[in-house]
């Protein structure tokens, strides 16, 4: 998802929502500030979400109030904040009015933009296309596209960055849509790159020549491309891949989903899927590479998991059965989300009022959660700009607040393709420490920008070096 909730207030509140968004008088008693005239934090917010987050609680605790993007929102800082309003036991948060001014004009309808029976409905309903018959298939199309990629990389420096992007979306067209690369997998490729782009544009109106023209035209594309083959495939049967499942979707009652959602739900999951595994690959390999002995670690398990080269003398693929063998590895990505989540904070809007921390906020008040804060916090986590795997062993997980690690969010709109995470990054390690060794410079440490997800601002350079 390549937003933050800083940019909540990005587009105007939509006329069906009940309550208007709260003013200064109504928030006064929360501490807290409105920054500049006009424009509030959000430059400050632009240039280092994660630092001023820092500042504000430091300055004002862990309920806060701030201005940005033309509005007020109250942050809640913490392992049972998240839990309040991520697991929202009372129904108290809406995720479509978090989320909708950021997303709605490119991505509506989309999951995360749906709240409550709704919800639960299309996401059972879509819940089919992760059982493991489709995953197996989609296992075999990773294992065959980062074979061939990873492969013709070669020995050398490299920019990870674009080069992890580009596969991700050449797999998706494989494993999302069901087509093979080549040009129409490009032209898909295009049109969902400028919706993404445009997702986060400054000006947020279609005008000529603006990102957001670019992406509504992309969307335009889209729509028709996947309302086309939601009727063939409908016709004549669909494949394994994961349009296909969802264009055969079925409600509990047997009915079809309207093609229209079918449609807005494969744009928003390959929005959903693409810029957060791409960010979490460079994350885990960056680390790796700056911590070599964890590097050779998960090498010797993914070797004595795959059997190492197969008879053509290349490395083996990692078969979907095993899986769940790569525990080390499995580790090692979870410190990596702990580290750099991709989704850095999450957005809600409160339905009703509630009392956190003592205070009252109203009803109306946009809200949001802050992974990398949590995920970063001394009060929880021993040393935690030091890379350590182990404290992913099921007993230390089991020893912390539920609440404390929280990449994929929680509750009823826990991240539905987070297996689908873990499968790409466990068969992309396999296919590269097996032929690769991967180093960095002496004393390199790229600077991360955080806007508008977590990704190195020189595309993190790294070595291969063929083993
Ligand atoms: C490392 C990779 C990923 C991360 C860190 C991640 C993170 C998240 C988070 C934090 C949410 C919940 C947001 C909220 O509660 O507001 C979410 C929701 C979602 N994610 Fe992921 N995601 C990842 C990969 C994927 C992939 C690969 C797919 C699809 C194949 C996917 C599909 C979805 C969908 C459909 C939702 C909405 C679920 C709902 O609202 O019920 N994600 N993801």
């Amino acid at each position: 998802m390549a937003t933050l909730a800083a940019h909540q207030s990005i587009d105007a509140a939509p006329a069906h929502w009940t309550q208007g968004n709260p003013d200064e008088d109504t928030l006064a008693h929360i501490p807290g500030e409105k920054g500049w005239p006009l424009v509030g934090n959000t430059f400050k917010m632009l240039a280092d979400p994660h630092g001023m987050a820092k500042a504000m609680v430091a300055k004002y605790g862990r309920v806060y109030k701030n201005k940005a993007f033309g509005g007020w929102n109250v942050a809640l800082i913490g392992a049972d904040a998240n839990e309040l309003v991520l697991f929202d036991r009372e129904k108290l948060f809406s995720s479509e009015q978090g989320w909708g001014p950021i997303l709605d004009r490119l991505f509506p309808r989309g999951l995360m933009l749906m709240d409550f029976d709704h919800h639960r409905a299309d996401r059972r309903a879509l819940s089919i296309a992760f059982k493991p018959g489709p995953m197996r298939h989609y296992a075999d199309a990773l294992n065959r596209g980062i074979g061939r990629q990873v492969e013709e990389w070669g020995a050398g420096d490299m920019r990870f960055y674009p080069a992890i992007k580009e596969l991700t979306l050449d797999l998706a067209a494989d494993s999302f849509i069901g087509i093979s690369w080549g040009p129409e997998a490009d032209r898909i490729n295009r049109a969902f790159v400028d919706m993404v782009q445009a997702s986060v544009a400054p000006v947020r109106k279609p005008l000529p020549f603006t990102q957001m023209k670019k992406g509504v035209d992309g969307r335009a594309f889209l729509v028709d491309y996947f309302t086309q083959e939601t009727h063939r495939r409908r016709a004549q049967g669909g494949g394994q891949d994961m349009f296909s499942q969802f264009a055969t979707a079925e409600y509990d009652d047997g009915s079809l989903m309207p093609v229209d959602e079918v449609v807005d739900h494969m744009n928003f999951l390959m929005m959903a899927a693409h810029d957060t595994i791409t960010s979490s690959a460079t994350s885990l390999l960056w680390l790796l590479a700056k911590n070599p002995e964890w590097q050779e670690k998960l090498r010797q398990e993914v070797e004595a998991v795959t059997g190492g080269t197969g008879a053509d003398g290349r490395p083996r693929d990692l078969a979907y059965e095993d899986l769940g063998k790569l525990e080390l590895t499995e580790m090692a990505f979870k410190e990596a989300l702990r580290m750099i989540p991709p989704v850095p904070s999450i957005p809600r809007r409160a339905l009703e009022a509630f009392e956190f921390g003592g205070y009252h906020i109203p009803a109306g008040t946009p809200v949001g959660v802050n992974p990398t804060f949590v995920h970063n916090d001394p009060e929880v986590w021993d040393s935690p700009e030091k890379f350590d795997p182990t404290r992913f062993t099921r007993q230390a997980e089991k020893a912390r607040h539920k609440y404390a690690w929280v990449p994929f969010g929680g509750g009823a709109h826990m991240c539905l393709g987070l297996h689908f995470a873990y499968m790409q990054i466990k068969i992309l390690m396999a296919h590269m420490l097996t032929r690769y060794r991967i180093e960095v410079a002496e004393g390199y440490a790229p600077d991360w920008q955080a806007w508008p997800i977590p990704q190195p601002k020189d595309g993190l350079q790294i070595r291969l070096v063929r083993i």
